[in-house]
């Protein structure tokens, strides 16, 4: 039956864990995935989470959720999202439903698209995370690049941005990073963000805002969702993905939001209805434990103070890793400007290394990235940054 399937290609950023797991070597350095460890290389379990999971222990529901999830978890996410008390959440003009994760969202949101914005083609930053391109093609919906990054000055290509805002077609979804642009690590600021709002809204685009990171890029959950907080003030209608894996670390538990704002509650009545008619063949329903534990958490004061406090704890320990690699690499005597490796934000640093470097990396030292270049500094902790130093000084050096 099967002898002509092929081997499918790895997966360039979990793949990337596979050849790590193979490595036996003692001194190996995994930052491929963008998974948080800490300072000792270590998976971590928030203390908020395992509160949650105190307060959960023992119950006795494991019944189905309905096919869009637990209600309470959703009014807590679109409330992190939006902000507690945005006029649309009060209006009712949400559409919304728990999702498995940062992916199930776009993949959600993507099959949708396909169905009711019919012709329409999704723009994608160039570069992106690696399975943007995957969801989009496997709901059969065409793609094009939006100009994002300028290599030469490891910034934003604003202008760029702009022109590709302009020249698409009008009524084009375009898919855009909240904060913590991955790969990247460039975001843009706050005004140039309401340029790209204002742009969007001349052309009558409708944005998709994909949110992994809130509250792991700034430190402040608030701070991180300002970029949907401008489109929502010039009036956009717009969508949002959420994803609880980095932020609370619940990676495995697969726990995320789907949310659609749209004119008015009967049209969000309509919206949330075909999602859930979209995910009722694809996986039924989402899973029970995950969204429990955020729900305890954003629930109760006390709980969602000691979760800001652990984010914001994530974050400035990957900020203060940014800080510590750039100077190592100047200790370990690197010529070369290292600025962008503190100036970007979020869990990676796009180093501008190329894929023979990232090669050679592996094959002689041991340390894994992502062929772009990238690095997740959540494998970067104060024992192992100086030997990371040295051997990207050994590989980028002429
Ligand atoms: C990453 O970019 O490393 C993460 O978002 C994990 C993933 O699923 O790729």
């Amino acid at each position: 039956w099967f002898s002509q399937v092929e081997q499918a290609p790895k997966d360039p950023i979990l793949g990337i864990t596979e050849k790590f797991l193979a490595d036996t070597d003692p001194s190996k350095i995994n930052l491929g995935v963008g998974a948080y460890r800490d300072d000792n290389g270590q998976p971590v379990v928030l203390d908020s989470v395992r509160e949650a999971e105190r307060r959960v222990a023992g119950s006795h529901f494991m019944e189905y959720l309905p096919i869009g999830g637990l209600r309470d978890f959703i009014q807590e996410s679109v409330k992190l999202a939006y902000g507690d008390s945005h006029p649309v959440l009060k209006e009712g003009q949400v559409a919304a439903v728990q999702s498995l994760s940062g992916t199930g969202s776009c993949r959600l949101f993507a099959d949708f698209q396909k169905r009711f914005m019919p012709g329409s083609k999704v723009y994608i930053s160039e570069p992106t995370w690696a399975n943007h391109f995957n969801i989009w093609r496997d709901a059969g919906v065409a793609f094009e690049k939006y100009r994002y990054y300028k290599p030469e000055t490891r910034g934003l290509d604003f202008e760029g941005l702009m022109e590709d805002i302009k020249n698409a077609p009008s009524g084009s979804v375009f898919l855009l990073h909240a904060c913590a642009h991955n790969p990247t690590g460039v975001d843009p600021s706050p005004e140039q963000w309401r340029a790209i709002s204002r742009a969007m809204a001349e052309r009558g685009h409708f944005p998709l805002f994909d949110m992994a990171y809130q509250g792991f890029a700034s430190g402040d959950c608030d701070r991180d969702a300002q970029s949907i907080r401008i489109f929502l003030a010039d009036g956009h209608r717009l969508a949002v993905s959420q994803s609880y894996a980095k932020n609370m670390g619940l990676y495995g538990q697969r726990v995320g939001c789907l949310s659609v704002v749209c004119d008015n509650q009967r049209d969000a009545s309509a919206v949330e209805s075909q999602l859930k008619a979209i995910a009722r063949p694809m996986y039924s329903n989402p899973p029970l434990h995950g969204a429990l534990l955020v729900t305890k958490i954003l629930q109760d004061a006390e709980l969602k103070q000691m979760w800001f406090k652990e984010v914001k704890g994530m974050a400035d320990r990957i900020i203060s890793m940014r800080s510590l690699l750039r100077q190592q690499l100047e200790t370990a005597g690197s010529p070369l400007s290292w600025r962008h490796i503190t100036d970007q934000i979020g869990m990676f640093a796009y180093t501008g290394m190329t894929g023979d470097m990232v090669d050679t990396l592996a094959a002689k030292h041991h340390i894994y990235m992502t062929r772009n270049g990238r690095i997740s500094l959540a494998g970067v902790n104060t024992k192992n940054v100086a030997r990371l130093a040295e051997a990207m000084h050994a590989v980028t050096k002429q």
